[in-house]
């Protein structure tokens, strides 16, 4: 007799369509997005969205990942790893409700986590052993033990760090799923994810996986959340609606200095987070911003414009000299729900600016689609990072499988 594990694996690889949930919270620590998805074929021929929803982080949990993140202590990362487990598991039992699907019929989940530290192999860290360390690391925590325990699905996690073992930047892992889902026979397309960071994929007309190349830009709504954090003093997250930023002027002198720092001047492939763009920087803006005397309103403006402005460069600079022509430039992410973000963009950028909803991909929710999806190759044994895109030496199977 097979054992389990290979009963389950087979029945999953001889399938024509499987119910997979895909999980993630990301840079900005805003709450859990769960996709529910039906995927057919292998590579896979089609994926196609169920069910999507948002599950906010209660206040004192997002409040500890970003300190956690920050400065934690190993007690707080402990029980923080199994109390998220058990919010991203209640995410997953939301959107299976939401679809009127029950867990039995769940193939699969693929869950992200929650990063809490990020440092690709060009970070420079104050390591006490650096002869033992060869690559970059990162740590995505969220128990899938206790996902997998409460949802009795198979999960897959742990997705980046097989690709920084490679000497991968460990990110941005979505472009495949750009490929997979976006490729155009006539157009060059650029798919861009704001979330808390920002990041692009570019879609040549026609490309092969090793044609893609993909990067982050630098931030997409973390200053801008941390800024309207620290000036509402908690009382607001994020500037809704872009109505802050939409009532300053953007300040020149300090959106230069911005525009001067080294990640943002850095070649692809790169990746940044928290550690580079959180709270410290934050400081050091601030403190830059005090010879200016500018308002909140001011501020917010001159930040929302930094992230417009370093994504319009680096489509100038990295994309444009490889593929003379952005056809269309595809957004998602909470970022794209900012409409003066977008104002800001398209007057930067020469291109039709799309939303991925028009590609059937809601805005929100592609990240979530994308792990959905990353876990079902891990399951059907593909590759699911691309080198061109993460600097790892070789593509590679992604994840670790847990049980239930
Ligand atoms: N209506 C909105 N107006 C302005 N910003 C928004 C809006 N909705 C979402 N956002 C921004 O999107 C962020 C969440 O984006 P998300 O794609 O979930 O990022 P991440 O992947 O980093 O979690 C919020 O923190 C906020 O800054
Ligand atoms: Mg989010």
């Amino acid at each position: 007799m097979l054992p389990k594990a290979w009963v389950w694996l087979k029945r999953y690889n001889e399938a024509k369509a499987r119910l997979v949930i895909g999980l993630i919270s990301g840079t900005s620590a805003d709450g859990i997005d769960a996709a529910l998805v039906k995927i057919v074929g292998k590579k896979p021929d089609r994926v196609e969205t169920i069910a999507f929803t948002t599950l906010p982080y209660p206040k004192e949990i997002r409040e500890t990942v970003l300190s956690v993140s920050q400065n934690g202590d190993t007690e707080t990362l402990c029980w923080l790893n199994f109390a998220l487990g058990e919010l991203f598991a209640e995410a997953a039992l939301e959107v299976g409700k939401l679809a009127q699907v029950s867990m039995k019929r769940i193939s699969l989940i693929g869950s992200h986590g929650q990063t809490v530290r990020h440092l690709p192999p060009q970070f420079k860290t104050k390591r006490k052993f650096p002869c033992l360390l060869k690559t970059g690391s990162t740590l995505q925590i969220t128990s899938p033990a206790v996902i997998a325990a409460r949802t009795g699905v198979p999960v897959v996690s742990d997705f980046r760090s097989k690709d920084m073992a490679l000497g991968g930047q460990g990110a941005p892992l979505v472009p495949l799923v750009d490929w997979l889902l976006l490729c155009h026979p006539k157009r060059n397309r650029v798919a861009l994810n704001i979330g808390g960071i920002a990041n692009l994929t570019v879609l040549p007309v026609k490309a092969k996986p090793n044609e893609i190349f993909a990067f982050d830009t630098g931030p997409g709504n973390m200053l801008i959340d941390g800024f309207v954090k620290f000036f509402s003093q908690g009382k607001m997250t994020f500037d809704k609606n872009g109505e802050w930023a939409s009532k300053g002027k953007v300040n020149d002198e300090l959106l230069i200095w911005l525009m001067s720092h080294p990640f943002i001047l850095q070649k692809p492939p790169k990746s940044t987070g928290r550690e580079t763009f959180g709270e410290s920087f934050l400081g050091k803006v601030l403190k830059r911003a005090s010879k200016f005397q500018l308002s909140e309103f001011e501020l917010v403006a001159t930040l929302t414009a930094f992230t417009a402005e370093s994504i319009a460069y680096a489509i100038k600079n990295f994309v444009l000299p490889k593929i003379v022509k952005v056809d269309e430039l595809i957004v998602s992410g909470g970022g794209s729900n900012n409409p003066t973000l977008m104002k800001m963009l398209s007057q930067k950028l020469n291109t039709e600016i799309l939303r991925s909803d028009e590609f059937g991909i809601n805005a929100d929710s592609k990240e979530a689609v994308a792990f959905a999806v990353l876990a079902h190759r891990t399951v059907v044994g593909l590759i699911g990072n691309l080198p061109s895109a993460t600097g790892a030496t070789s593509p590679t199977i992604l994840g670790s499988i847990t049980l239930p």
